[in-house]
């Protein structure tokens, strides 16, 4: 076991240990239990699932999970790649020599895909669009009071904009996402709307991060292109496991635990390092290295254990088409030598700021994609 103080927290590094810790029992995800909770923390109000323990946090798995399956979503593929399509045109039209793909491509798959499962229309599209990135502040290590502050203006924010939508959709229901909850026996819009939150939180910056990281890892080893389309499912779970976006968790000890020869009291804080976890040498062989032909082995780029992500298959039928899309429409496409990707500082996420690249010319066909979908 390899540990790295960050801010003298003990961080967890190995596969073995921060699998231990995401499966075991015993383990707190509540911000307000965490050892540098500022006190501004008490504030944070308790609707988000992934801070929630055992029952309640089970209670909300069971609404949600049917909804997350693969054989529930597999049959919205199509519409996801339409979507792809769509934020394609978009690109295709953009005049400028240069173009950011993460505001014109990445972050607009995950917007149009939430938008389009909650049924909500463009003002609440801009909403979730501006204030996402300040509601998941609340989710660094070593968040600050101001942090916080911004987590919670950010979540009214959005309260202001759901709340209205959530109670019209009681009076005339659809067939998406917040209707199907509304019609959960025992769910009221309180727990709607903070689902809705979980939701925008966890499902927009993560899949919008994936793309990225995956297109610039793409861009950097153009060989591996062929791989991608050979098999898409494959190739996304070795960006999973290199480049997923998420790259550090904090849980408390509810009791005393023990992670190998390491005694952890109760109350003490942990950091697990998912990026570490993944490119362990003890598990994988050259372990930095992608591979997208690379035998597939469980990874933690999605978690594990009772928190591992809702949306797991969501975020690789979204990864998946977004790359094969991309590189079929603009074979061409290549980093700007003079433009670098600029990378968030937010150390909890491996998230790219802006990816400046060229397009080159623009190829009509389908995309050319193995048999393994
Ligand atoms: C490829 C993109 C994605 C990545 C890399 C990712 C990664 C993760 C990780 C590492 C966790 C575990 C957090 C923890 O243990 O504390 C998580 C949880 C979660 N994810 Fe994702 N995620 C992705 C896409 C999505 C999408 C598209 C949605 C929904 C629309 C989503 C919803 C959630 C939720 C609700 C949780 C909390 C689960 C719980 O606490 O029970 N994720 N995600």
């Amino acid at each position: 076991m390899k540990d790295v103080p960050i801010d003298e927290v003990l961080v967890l590094t190995s596969y073995a240990d921060v699998s231990s810790v995401l499966r075991g029992v015993g383990w707190s995800n509540d911000p307000r239990l965490h050892y540098d909770a500022p006190p501004e923390a008490a504030k944070i109000p308790p609707i988000f699932l992934m801070f929630f323990d055992e029952v309640d946090h089970h209670r909300v798995r069971e609404i949600l999970n049917p909804t997350f399956t693969r054989s529930a979503l597999e049959p919205i593929r199509p519409l996801i790649s339409t979507i792809v399509d769509a934020v394609l045109d978009g690109l295709a039209e953009e005049t400028s020599d240069i173009v950011d793909l993460v505001h014109n491509y990445s972050e607009l798959i995950p917007l149009a895909v939430l938008s389009e499962l909650l049924d909500v229309g463009p003002e609440a599209a801009e909403a979730i669009r501006i204030h996402t990135a300040d509601v998941v502040k609340i989710l660094q290590v070593g968040s600050n009071a101001a942090d916080l502050a911004d987590s919670i203006d950010a979540a009214f924010e959005l309260t202001a904009v759901f709340t209205p939508l959530i109670v019209d959709r009681q009076k005339r229901p659809g067939n998406d996402l917040i209707s199907g909850l509304l019609a959960y026996g025992g769910v009221t819009v309180d727990e709607v709307l903070a689902i809705c939150m979980i939701l925008l939180a966890a499902g927009y910056e993560t899949p919008a991060d994936t793309i990225s990281n995956g297109v610039l890892a793409l861009l950097r080893q153009p060989d591996q292109r062929k791989y991608l389309f050979a098999d898409p499912a494959r190739a996304v779970e070795e960006l999973l496991r290199v480049a997923g976006s998420i790259r550090l968790l904090k849980r408390t000890a509810l009791i005393d635990q023990k992670i190998g020869d390491l005694d952890i009291p109760t109350g003490t804080t942990v950091v697990v390092d998912l990026h570490r976890a993944n490119t362990d040498p003890r598990r994988y062989a050259d372990p930095e290295r992608m591979d997208l032909t690379r035998q597939p082995r469980a990874h933690v780029g999605l978690g594990k254990g009772a928190h591992m992500c809702l949306g797991a298959t969501l975020g690789r039928i979204q990864t998946g088409e977004a790359l094969t899309r991309l590189f079929t429409r603009f074979p061409d496409i290549r980093l700007v030598d003079s433009h670098r990707p600029q990378w968030r500082t937010m150390k909890e996420l491996q998230g790219l700021l802006a990816l400046p690249v060229k397009l080159g010319p623009e190829f009509r066909g389908a995309p050319e994609l193995g048999a393994d979908r």
